[in-house]
């Protein structure tokens, strides 16, 4: 268990005991432990008494003289708590005691969760993330996407929920028409059933070429229109074309997943087209549809404009063409109806938020999932800018490739390796370089909280100090190395029923802190936010160099407990930075 969950059943128990009768109408709320914001006042605070105080009618710091009172009777206290403290208007201040911590370490040392506890019943969780659009390059937004998302998949993952992570990439649609129009003219070959290999950049020139066509040629746009309906009656031949499309955009994809080392399994748009026709006709017959200028639209309450006009989310545009929301309101109700999803969680840009509050509103009005049972998560996020605060662009003013930008991260943590380290080994360089930089991209998105724009910046995020990836990484290096210095077999060590002692404040305060790993998991998962996890991976490799500073580990009297904190730590730099798509590295 975490230890504000402990000391909340503790607290529960002792009101009961305080004030019987009267606890049945205590929200949880209100028991809510928090951690101490300063060291000096302990290590967790309960801070209830000041809202129970209505319901009690007592002033608070009276309810939390009686709390503590009969805190004080139960055995579980004089176990787990060393010291207790009324403070201001009714706070109570607890520190733990330093064996109990150590106790619940040692057991966290032996246990592949590392505390984290398994659900008593998995969620079956769908995280639709990364989605890019055939014939377009994936870009920045689309980068965030994938990192976001699979951290998030990794935590849920780790927690024991059955995870299915999809790539709802956008395969359908009638711009596919105008662009099997103009690859027709422009490239028959690709009707053959072995095309000659094209690349992802010569099939977006295609596509902006057949866009601008489109708009131009009125003969074209009639064949372009033909070719949406050949597409859509499955036509072999527009079939075949359209699936080298997408062929030739999986194959550049595939590039980036292999570097980030992410697996999705793609279910695109193309799979709930034909949901579509069957789920308009359902709803029109089932009378939720207004017509509004030959459109057919649902409005939901509480969606206006700025006007103050209702929105519509419209279904089927007045051409008889289906929407992203048709397909994603598909989607939504295949994941929960057939999928059988607990929790769906989708993540794209902020700039799409008010698509999913409309999209999540009309599926629980149309009673597609019920929000009792349910979980639906939209995780947006912000933008990713330069250094003058604008979109990422190269100098001709496109917008950059990702493969490009992973490219030149690697190329400069190599730099950065050697600057560190001129006689950095050549043979081991590449491989650093690599995973540095990888890394570097992914903690610099992931350490700040999702929802802010952030500045993409190589020269920060390779920076040794502060809080980026290559701290984190030295820190587990160091580890690494004061292990091989003490010349010690760590399994050994842990076969041994060696106890762990915490009594340098140092000490207390990292064991305190790795035994927390189990509560930021808990609230990353809540939140879905990752950042939390690496806001404390880096409070902890920070907190793990002060204790190195203060505590000498090697050839010390108590060189065996602290090389056990030091594995302790370890193991929560090395799952946590796992969890956030980061590969650790023994020697740096
Ligand atoms: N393809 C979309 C884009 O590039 C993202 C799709 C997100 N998922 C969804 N179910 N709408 O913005």
């Amino acid at each position: 268990m975490t230890f504000p969950g402990l000391l909340k059943q503790l607290c529960e128990t002792a009101l009961n005991t305080a004030f019987p009768g009267k606890t049945a109408e205590i929200a949880p709320e209100f028991l809510e432990i928090t951690e101490a914001t300063q060291e000096k006042y302990g290590h967790y605070q309960f801070n209830g008494a000041m809202k129970l105080s209505k319901l009690l009618h007592e002033n608070p710091r009276s309810i939390a003289e009686k709390l503590m009172s009969a805190l004080n009777t139960l055995a579980a206290t004089n176990a787990f708590i060393a010291k207790m403290e009324i403070a201001g208007p009714g706070f109570i201040n607890f520190t733990l005691d330093p064996t109990f911590i150590a106790k619940t370490l040692a057991e966290q040392l032996h246990d592949p969760y590392l505390g984290v506890e398994k659900p008593a019943k998995p969620l079956k969780v769908i995280i639709d993330f990364s989605s890019p659009n055939i014939a377009k390059e994936m870009h920045v937004g689309h980068l965030r996407s994938t990192i976001i998302g699979d951290s998030l998949r990794k935590i849920l993952t780790f927690m024991g929920h059955e995870v299915l992570p999809l790539n709802h990439i956008g395969d359908w649609g009638t711009q596919f028409g105008m662009l099997i129009a103009h690859i027709k003219t422009v490239f028959p070959e690709i009707a053959q059933a072995n095309p000659p290999d094209v690349a992802l950049g010569t099939l977006v020139s295609w596509y902006k070429a057949s866009k601008k066509r489109f708009d131009e040629d009125p003969i074209f746009k009639k064949s372009a229109q033909q070719e949406v309906v050949a597409l859509q009656q499955g036509e072999e031949n527009s079939k075949r074309i359209w699936e080298h499309i997408c062929a030739i955009s999986r194959k550049a994809y595939q590039t980036i997943y292999d570097l980030l080392e992410v697996q999705l399994i793609e279910r695109g748009e193309s799979f709930y087209n034909p949901l579509l026709k069957p789920l308009v006709d359902e709803l029109e017959k089932s009378g939720v549809l207004t017509i509004s200028d030959g459109a057919k639209c649902i409005y939901l309450e509480g969606f206006t404009n700025r006007e103050g006009e209702k929105l519509p989310m419209i279904l089927q545009k007045t051409d008889g063409g289906y929407n992203y929301a048709t397909t994603d309101l598909a989607a939504l109700r295949h994941r929960v109806q057939i999928e059988k999803a607990d929790w769906i969680i989708i993540v794209t840009d902020a700039g799409q938020s008010l698509h999913f509050q409309m999209l999540f509103e009309a599926a629980r009005k149309l009673a597609f999932y019920d929000p009792a049972r349910v979980r639906i998560n939209h995780v947006p996020f912000g933008l990713v800018l330069n250094s003058d605060g604008k979109k990422i662009k190269t100098r001709s003013g496109e917008s950059e490739r990702l493969i490009d930008l992973l490219q030149t991260a690697i190329e400069q943590a190599q730099q950065k390796l050697l600057e560190h380290n001129p006689s950095y080994p050549p043979e081991a360089i590449g491989e650093a370089a690599h995973i540095l930089g990888l890394n570097a991209v992914k903690y610099s998105d992931l350490s700040c909280h999702r929802a802010s724009d952030y500045i993409f910046s190589y020269e920060k995020m390779l920076k040794f100090e502060g809080n980026t990836a290559a701290f984190l990484l030295y820190a587990y290096v160091r580890i690494q190395s004061i292990q091989r210095k003490a010349n010690l077999d760590i399994t050994d060590l842990l076969g041994h029923p060696t106890s762990i002692v915490l009594e340098d404040p140092a000490e207390i305060s990292l064991g305190l802190l790795v035994c927390q790993f189990r509560t930021v998991i808990e609230q990353c998962a809540k939140e879905l936010l990752p950042n939390r996890l690496a806001d404390y991976l880096y409070r902890l490799a920070e907190k793990f160099h002060l204790f190195f500073h203060h505590c000498r580990v090697e050839g010390s009297s108590k060189q065996n407990s602290r090389l056990l904190l030091c594995e302790a730590v370890a193991q929560v730099l090395h799952q946590g930075m796992r969890l956030l798509g980061l590969q650790p590295l023994d020697k740096m």
